[in-house]
């Protein structure tokens, strides 16, 4: 299937069959994409927490009562359900971390690329620190450019998916203990296959006309 056939096949799935399960190989490709999303700086400021169990998923619904309820049953049905965690703070700790893993992973001919590499990660890093005082915004944007790419991604695979903001992000923070884990609650992606009765699955894609989309210069 070519990617444009695999952005409209995919669709957010409603409700999920609870009989079928993602297999192991697939989802060990699911965390390959997970990993090797793309970031700002590469800072991959994020974290996954993954339910497989039914006690998993019941954890993982608690934020997903009252208000969000409607939520509720597709995180119970999923194969596979995924809490995208941002990371709150990019201390200079951290910008070292990054570095030094790319370094471990061959990215650097000689210690001036490292350096250099460490220096623009740095600049970046302030601008969001200490001039826009915006990092948890701009860590959620990365963890939203992930969800992103998992949604294409499980399409690719026959995998169905669910984004789920429709959640409550500081009942789901307590109960990982996110804020002490320098971390937040950002949205959930239930992972599984459509149930026979999911009504999205035969509605048709409905999407903004191109002409009010795109400027072309
Ligand atoms: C960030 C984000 C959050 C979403 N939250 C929910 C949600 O809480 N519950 C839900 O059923 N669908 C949710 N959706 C699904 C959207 O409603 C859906 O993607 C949109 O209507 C386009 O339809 P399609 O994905 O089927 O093409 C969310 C989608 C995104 C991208």
């Amino acid at each position: 299937m070519s990617i444009v056939e695999v952005a409209k096949k995919r669709y957010a799935t409603k409700k999920f069959d609870a009989s079928k399960q993602i297999s192991d190989s697939d989802f060990t490709q699911i965390k390959t994409l997970l990993r090797l999303s793309p970031s700002s700086i590469n800072s991959q400021p994020w974290h996954f927490i993954i339910a497989d169990s039914a006690t998993g998923k019941q954890r993982l619904a608690k934020g997903t009562e009252g208000a969000y309820s409607a939520n509720h049953p597709k995180i119970l049905a999923a194969s596979h359900v995924v809490l995208f965690c941002a990371k709150t703070d990019i201390t200079d700790e951290y910008l070292q971390y990054i570095t030094d893993q790319e370094d471990k992973d061959g990215r650097f001919s000689n210690p001036e690329g490292k350096a250099m590499a460490l220096k623009v990660r740095g600049f970046y890093s302030d601008l969001h620190r200490k001039e826009w005082h915006d990092v948890r915004c701009w860590t959620e944007k990365q963890v939203y450019l992930n969800i992103g790419n998992l949604l294409l991604g499980a399409g690719a695979l026959g995998v169905d998916a669910v984004p789920i903001e429709g959640v409550d992000l500081e009942v789901l923070n307590q109960e990982f203990d996110l804020a002490n884990k320098g971390l937040t609650a950002v949205a959930i992606v239930a992972l599984g296959y459509q149930s026979d009765e999911d009504f999205n699955a035969k509605l048709p894609k409905s999407r903004l006309p191109e002409e009010v989309l795109f400027t072309h210069l």
